[in-house]
């Protein structure tokens, strides 16, 4: 790791609010935000592309050699790009959310997206969210949170997000994809979105944004020693 980098890992379930979080604290400390749920997406709109079933353990291995994604670091943020292509909004449909949690269970696939991460916190300050980010991305984070709220309370916030979005969906229908991909995240076998051990567990249930940041922001000043 290069002198002077400070890398703050988020791991947690799908509307824990990791995104808002991270890209408040990125703007705060100066710190270049790192979604890599975007990179996992970005696999499955491949292979979602190529007309693949998500299922297809096999022809989604024999695709990865073809895939090109690769990140270009942008006012503070780190943008996917697809064979050379921003990525959109495209990779945050239910479907592709479904789609990302099936091929992230695959080994293979977690290998091929590895180096990419480890390389930008190598070379930047980052704040990275995810699932595996304090576990198996980056075990030496300086700050580990692990953002957490109740399902009812997180598949509320997606719904709102979605909604806003203008993407055609219910509420009950955005409840029942997230425990599946809860059940999927949390119970497979291969970096399993658990915490780590030296991480700190942040509920936000009962908080806003604003409480959010400033519950996390005590936490990484505690850590840090500021
Ligand atoms: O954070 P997200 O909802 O955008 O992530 C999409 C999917 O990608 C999620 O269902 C699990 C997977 N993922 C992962 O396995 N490891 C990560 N570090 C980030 C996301």
């Amino acid at each position: 790791m290069a002198k002077g980098i400070i890398n703050i890992a988020i791991d947690g379930p799908a509307g824990s609010g990791k995104s808002t979080l991270a890209s408040a604290l990125a703007k705060k400390y100066g710190l270049i935000y790192i979604d890599t749920g975007a990179l996992y997406r970005t696999v499955g709109l491949y292979i979602q592309r190529k007309g693949l079933d998500c299922g297809d353990t096999a022809g989604i291995i024999a695709s990865l050699p073809e895939i090109e994604i690769t990140m270009r670091l942008e006012n503070g943020k780190g943008i996917v790009l697809l064979g050379g292509v921003p990525v959109g909004d495209e990779i945050r449909t239910p479907r592709s959310s479904m789609y990302a949690s099936e091929v992230s269970k695959i080994p293979e696939v977690r290998d091929f997206l590895l180096e990419l991460q480890r390389g930008i916190a190598r070379e930047n300050s980052t704040v990275m969210d995810g699932r595996d980010i304090g576990t198996v991305i980056l075990p030496k984070a300086d700050v580990k949170l692990f953002l957490t709220a109740g399902t009812e309370k997180r598949a509320h916030r997606r719904y709102l997000e979605l909604k806003e979005k203008g993407q055609e969906t219910s509420y009950d229908e955005v409840l029942a994809d997230m425990l599946k991909r809860d059940e999927n995240d949390s119970g497979r076998k291969i970096a399993p979105a658990v915490p780590a051990d030296d991480a700190v567990f942040l509920d936000n249930s009962e908080l806003d944004a604003e409480g959010t940041l400033a519950a996390a922001c005590r936490i990484i000043d505690g850590v840090l020693g500021k």
